[in-house]
């Protein structure tokens, strides 16, 4: 049973229970438990709470724009995959709470690894990394032993292991530019980001098939009724939704390029294909904005929120916060194979 959580600043009295996972999230074995978090005083404040806790521990927390508000408005670093890497690159805290999905935590503790990394709660996975099993990815690359091999961010540390370079949204296509002609590439696991590499570097390369979840969802279609309703809006999406979408957008980028365009032209009407959670910071960069978030497609029972996002929450937050768990842990030599990828990505976005 997942019991809903309830409105900002308070807790539910009873104690939760969520379903999780036992081992990596992200590796394609789920194995499903139960998790029962402790009740908690109602009468906490739990951003004040955050906020000691935070000096106490000597934490920052990192933040995805997917994330609740609430936890935006908590957050030390708010960003994109990219951003984000950076910031944990570079913090000198002594505690990460990363408040995002598995891939982007185990990230921070691949580059920063001395620090506690802790994630609220470790079954928030993601089905763009679930596409992608390491063995498989394996398999490919000794059908193409001559390719680079170019993996975005949103992949488990064994497949970064595996990869010549990481890239995310914010830094693919120069990547991807800056491989010599002659080199073979394979791009994985997001067949969506893959093909609008190929459109805007005219690279041939070898594409996994993986998606996102909460991408594939917006429909094209019911895109174009919404453009009706809204003359004059422009369509935002972010590159892994599907191509049908990506050809009647406006403007394609990373949750962080789609923020900064709103910011830029802030009197605009926005149909936003990407996770609805990035309009809590497009509101405030621009409060005059007129934001619709994209509407999944008809018929189909998919949400345009994040499931593996959005199992994070202020309570979990806090308790990852008080109780330095759950954390995350790799072996070295994993972490070290997996770090010389994500370094170069840093490098080539200098
Ligand atoms: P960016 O925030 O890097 O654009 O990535 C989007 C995403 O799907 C993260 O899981
Ligand atoms: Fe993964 Fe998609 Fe969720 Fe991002 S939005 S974490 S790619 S499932």
């Amino acid at each position: 049973m997942l019991v809903p959580i309830c409105a900002r600043g308070t807790l539910a009295q009873e104690a939760l229970l969520v379903l999780g996972r036992r081992e990596s999230p992200g590796c394609g074995k789920l194995e499903a438990m139960i998790v029962t978090l402790p009740s908690l005083d109602p009468k906490l404040d739990l951003f004040a709470a955050i906020e000691d806790l935070k000096r106490e521990r000597r934490a920052v927390v990192l933040a995805h724009y997917y994330q609740d508000p609430d936890i935006q408005d908590v957050a030390d670093h708010l960003g994109d995959s990219l951003a984000l890497a950076q910031a944990a690159a570079k913090t000198d805290a002594e505690v990460i709470a990363f408040a995002g999905v598995h891939f982007m935590a185990e990230t921070a503790k691949i580059l920063n690894p001395g620090k506690v990394v802790v994630l609220p709660d470790l079954a928030a996975g993601c089905s763009l990394a679930d596409t992608c099993p390491a063995p498989e990815l394996r398999a490919l690359k000794e059908r193409y032993p001559d390719h680079v091999v170019v993996s975005y961010i949103n992949c488990t540390a064994e497949v970064k292991a595996l990869s010549d370079v990481i890239v995310t949204s914010s830094n693919a296509e120069r990547i991807v530019r800056s491989i010599p002609d002659e080199r073979g590439i394979i791009f994985a696991p997001d067949r969506n980001l893959g093909r609008y590499l190929i459109q805007k570097t005219g690279r041939d390369m070898v594409l996994w098939q993986g998606s996102c979840i909460v991408h594939e969802t917006f429909s094209a279609r019911r895109l174009q009724a919404l453009r009706l309703e809204h003359p004059g809006a422009l369509i935002l999406a972010h590159p892994e939704c599907e191509e049908p979408v990506l050809a009647i957008a406006d403007v394609i980028g990373s949750t962080n390029a789609l923020l900064k365009y709103v910011a830029d032209h802030p009197t605009g009407t926005y149909l936003v294909a990407t996770e609805p959670g990035i309009l809590h910071q497009m509101a405030k960069a621009a409060p005059q904005a007129t934001l619709v978030p994209a509407p999944p497609a008809e018929g189909t029972c998919a949400c345009n929120e994040c499931p593996h996002m959005k199992l994070n929450t202020l309570e979990k937050l806090y308790l990852s916060l008080r109780d330095l768990t759950p954390r995350i842990e790799l072996p070295e030599d994993l972490r070290l194979a997996a770090l010389k990828p994500i370094q170069r990505m840093l490098e080539l976005s200098r």
